[in-house]
């Protein structure tokens, strides 16, 4: 069974234009203009986001695949029921899951993945991929286009199933201390006492490795798709050849830091705000951020918002963990 449903609200590809325009309004009035990196991901962010995934130098992805290879037994292992759910939040292409997928349906477990996210076009991708790729099987597939906690809530309500729920890439990694706390928060709520977390977080490193992550061609044209989302979106004139980017890891803040600098003196328009915006030369306007701790630190965070850690899971290298946690009692 494979399907595809669209939840009513969340963000990104189903905001309504009124979230968008509030989001982007607060951003680009503050006094170091800064956008949340969720708006990039609409469905052709999706697309380039993909294919940084697929670079050698973004070790986030190249070092989650190898954990997810060579850790997939491990993974089975946290099951421990007749059937089970399948979770993933900000599935994206799902591409690591695939092979948890396929490693579950070799051990033949029963099971039933929900990947969740807020880009159309990438749930839809996913779903008809493992359609195609998994004709007349038993594998039971249902793409949810929305919020993580949209999604979730339809699954875990009525649903006394175990639940193993994917929170892979550094989307952890994304969020400042007080979003992470109310992530974590709701995400407490939605689980049960035989259900584990397997979250991914990409540990502080060589600044060097950072840089080189974070700096290819690729990362530019993703950072520089925010605009075409704002121009075609909002009615924006961005012009992206008046702008480059640039990631660096930040010490004070902890955090890479991905900045669109102007590169001369220049008012852009937004319709739908119905207001210009001044950028100097060589400003800067924020548009991701990844903070990158120790797994001392990360421990913490787990154990001060209600989680109790299970194991970790490294690559060979120890730069990347997929962390297995469960709801502290
Ligand atoms: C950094 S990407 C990670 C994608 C994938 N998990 C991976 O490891 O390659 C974050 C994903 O989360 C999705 N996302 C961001 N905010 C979301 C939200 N509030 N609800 C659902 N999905 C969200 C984005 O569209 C994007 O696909």
């Amino acid at each position: 069974m494979f399907e595809t449903k669209i939840l009513q609200s969340g963000q990104g590809s189903f905001t309504t234009k009124e979230q968008l325009a509030n989001t982007v309004r607060e951003g680009l009035t503050l006094k170091n203009k800064c956008l949340p990196s969720w708006l990039i991901f609409d469905n052709a962010g999706s697309e380039i986001f993909k294919k940084i995934t697929e670079l050698a130098e973004y070790l986030p992805a190249a070092c989650e695949f190898e954990i997810i290879r060579n850790h997939k037994n491990d993974i089975a292992k946290l099951i421990n029921s007749d059937t089970f759910n399948l979770i993933e939040l900000g599935s994206g292409d799902g591409c690591k899951t695939r092979i948890l997928i396929e490693h579950f349906l070799d051990q033949k477990l029963n099971f039933h993945y929900f990947p969740i996210d807020i880009s159309n076009g990438a749930v839809t991708n996913l779903v008809r991929t493992l359609e195609d790729d998994h004709p007349n099987t038993s594998l039971k597939v249902t793409g949810l286009t929305g919020d993580y906690f949209e999604g979730l809530k339809t699954i875990t309500q009525d649903d006394s199933k175990q639940n193993l729920v994917l929170f892979l890439g550094v989307t952890l990694n994304n969020m400042d201390s007080d979003t992470a706390k109310s992530f974590l928060k709701s995400l407490r709520e939605s689980l049960g006492p035989k259900d584990y977390l397997l979250t991914g977080f990409d540990l502080m490193k060589n600044p060097k490795l950072l840089y080189s992550a974070y700096n290819d061609a690729l990362f530019e044209e993703f950072n520089l798709h925010l605009l075409d989302r704002l121009n075609e979106e909002l009615g924006a004139n961005f012009n992206k050849k008046h702008f480059v980017q640039q990631g660096q890891y930040n010490p004070s803040t902890r955090a890479v830091e991905s900045y669109l600098y102007s590169t001369r003196d220049q008012t852009v328009h937004i319709k739908a705000l119905n207001k210009d915006f001044y950028f100097k030369a060589w400003e800067a306007m924020q548009t991701e951020q990844s903070f990158k701790c120790t797994l001392e630190e990360m421990e913490t965070l787990a154990v001060e918002n209600g989680f109790e850690v299970v194991e970790h899971l490294f690559d060979s290298r120890k730069y990347f963990v997929d962390s297995v946690w469960k709801v502290a009692h």
